[in-house]
């Protein structure tokens, strides 16, 4: 079951994050309130309409949705024949004392036409659901017609969809009492950036605390009840997924010989023709030359195994031989292929295996052609698929499952890393990732979920066991990822590469041993509604001082869009994870989704406590 998304390693695009916030304007139409009105045509009206109140027990009701509290100047546009109304606008608990009386004017009638509005500056506006209400203390016996209802507030992230409460709102996250555990409080620093692509890691918030001895991670369902369950990906606007490295078409070496023709797909590739002269089997060479970015810059280009695919045309020749050969991080020219055709034309495609070319200078690829009137139709140069992962059973219990997995293509392969398991005298090696599994009962017999994905370069996923469900193999998404350990949050792709794992079945204890001499001891437990990791006995590399011990890896396009949208510790918050705040406080941090995401759902929300 595939519930991990791509592991990515794309962070080039860094778009600041908003710091001037914008006021926003949403308008509340008194004819869409819930329950129908009375509803007058007015040609100067906002949406030609308007609400006519002529009793004092009628009451017009908004729904207002909020992820935080927010400042809103409301305006309130009216129009009046007749005699002077008093309007008293609800929100929350009404403290707020917001009233007026509408102008008093009379002309027939003709003043329903006109138009005023009262506004109210700086009215607080409660996070969550709120009702903004107006109710009419007093009415003179023409009554007064509602148009609309404006609230402007400053906010950088809000949108229709959240305020008009068409995305359902969560519960407040609460925290542990602040009882004194000795502990100092740590802070989470801001690291994320704005990205279009929602299968990039834009958010990253690091968790600082000096002296940590021991902290929880756990993952619990959402604060809000959503029944969809949406698990797609969506790779729209992700320009980082552009697999072709280079693309020539239709030429040969006769026709360009010492000309430059730069790929239309990016200036990372040139070609050039040559005619040989002292050569007994080829007469014309073409050369392309490209730099590829790869593991020092955070990309995988350099290091993937990449697809070469060539379309060749004889011209008027009966026959022609060719050769390909490259020059990559090696420095040597290395043949690739070598045959001849007599077809008219012909296309051909070579597997290069991964850590062949060189992110630090150009790469070659040269095609010798012994028929200088052959033509390249085509050629092409594209990112390799990653073939299927390979699992292994690493420990296998009525209870707990543990499974390690190789993958085709490791992205810290190119400095020669990689995971292995410890059990009892057992060793697995060359592994990418571990996975662990517990039974879920009400799914049936022989029914488990993972609820920990650990990878080697030290993220961590968590879920929550499964709900029950009427499907069978149903299965929870997981979402944020959490890197455990200390990392460098200013690599392009932080991480906290882990050399050995050592897994003790009975107690669900993993002993990690980090490359860079780091170590620490993670105890996995659940219950049905959480699962924690439980991080302990840890030992810090002098190299990692100041670094985060933990960092959260998520993922915020837009509201609705989103594996996460706020942070609040015990001490402060809730902020936006796109928000220009830099440092909150706190002994216990909650990663959440105030408002709820139609893009992995169900995915949990992460918490990290630190206990001492
Ligand atoms: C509210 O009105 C004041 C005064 O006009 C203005 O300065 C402020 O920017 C407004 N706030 C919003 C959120 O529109
Ligand atoms: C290809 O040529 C263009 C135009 O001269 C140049 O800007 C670019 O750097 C070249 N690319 C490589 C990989 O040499
Ligand atoms: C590690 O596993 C990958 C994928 O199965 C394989 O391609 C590679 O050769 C292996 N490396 C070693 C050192 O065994």
């Amino acid at each position: 079951m595939e519930t991990v998304r791509p592991h990515l390693a794309f962070l080039c695009l860094l778009v600041l994050l908003p710091t001037l916030t914008t006021a926003v304007s949403f308008r509340l139409e008194a004819e869409n309130a819930a329950r129908p009105h009375q509803i007058n045509w007015r040609s100067k009206a906002s949406n030609h309409r308007t609400v006519h109140v002529t009793s004092t027990l009628q009451f017009i009701s908004f729904p207002v949705c909020l992820y935080r509290q927010l400042s809103a100047n409301i305006t309130v546009t009216y129009s009046n024949d007749g005699g002077s109304d008093d309007v008293r606008v609800k929100v929350d608990d009404d403290t707020q004392n917001l009233q007026f009386s509408s102008v008093e004017a009379s002309s027939a009638g003709a003043f329903w036409e006109v138009f005023r509005s009262t506004v109210f500056r700086d009215v607080t506006l409660q996070r969550g659901y709120n009702q903004l209400t107006l109710s009419f203390e007093k009415l003179d016996t023409y009554g007064i017609e509602i148009d609309y209802v404006d609230a402007s507030v400053d906010d950088a992230f809000i949108t229709e969809d959240v305020f008009h409460c068409k995305l359902v709102l969560g519960a407040e996250p609460t925290f542990s009492a602040n009882e004194d555990r000795g502990v100092c409080p740590g802070y989470v620093q801001q690291h994320s950036y704005v990205t279009p692509c929602a299968e990039e890691d834009n958010v990253h918030l690091a968790v600082h605390h000096e002296h940590v001895q021991k902290y929880t991670l756990s993952a619990s369902n959402p604060l809000y009840r959503s029944i969809y369950d949406i698990k797609d990906h969506d790779f729209t606007a992700c320009t980082n997924f552009e697999s072709t490295y280079w693309r020539f078409e239709d030429v040969s070496a006769d026709d360009i010989e010492d000309d430059v023709i730069t790929s239309p797909l990016s200036n990372k590739a040139n070609l050039t023709g040559q005619l040989l002269q002292n050569d007994a089997v080829y007469n014309s060479k073409v050369s392309v030359w490209f730099t590829l970015k790869g593991f020092k810059t955070g990309f995988v280009d350099a290091d993937i195994h990449s697809d070469l695919q060539a379309t060749f045309s004889l011209g008027d020749a009966p026959s022609s031989n060719v050769k390909i050969t490259y020059e990559g991080r090696s420095g040597q020219e290395v043949l690739l292929d070598e045959f001849s055709f007599n077809d008219r034309t012909v296309t051909k495609a070579w597997t290069v295996p991964e850590l062949t070319w060189s992110e630090d200078r150009p790469n070659f690829l040269h095609i010798y052609v012994s028929n200088g009137k052959t033509t390249l139709k085509k050629v092409e140069l594209v990112q390799g698929h990653t073939g299927p992962d390979t699992a292994l059973d690493i420990f296998s219990s009525d209870s707990v499952f543990l499974q390690g997995v190789r993958s085709d293509f490791w992205w810290r392969r190119p400095v020669g890393e990689s995971l292995t398991v410890k059990v009892r005298d057992h060793v697995f090696t060359n592994l990418s990732r571990v996975a662990l599994y517990v039974p879920v009962p009400w799914s049936g017999q022989g029914s488990f979920h993972q609820i920990l994905v650990l990878y080697q370069d030290g993220n961590a996923r968590l879920v929550p066991v499964p709900y029950a469900a009427p499907i069978k193999g149903h299965w929870t998404p997981f979402g944020t990822s959490t890197i455990i350990g200390k990392s460098n949050p200013a690599d392009l792709r932080p991480s906290a590469p882990i050399k050995t794992l050592t897994f003790v079945p009975e107690t669900m204890e993993m002993t990690l041993d980090y490359y860079d001499g780091s170590t620490s001891k993670v105890t996995v437990t659940y219950t049905f509604s959480e699962t924690t990791l439980t991080v302990s006995d840890m030992t810090f590399a002098p190299s990692t001082l100041g670094q985060p011990f933990a960092t959260f890896r998520s993922m915020y396009k837009a509201f609705g869009n989103t594996d996460s949208d706020s942070v609040e510790t015990d001490f402060e918050g809730p902020v936006h994870v796109l928000g220009s705040w830099s440092k909150l406080r706190g002994r216990e941090f909650l990663l959440f989704r105030s408002v709820e995401s139609r893009r992995l759902t169900q995915s949990p929300d992460l918490r990290i406590k630190i206990l001492a």
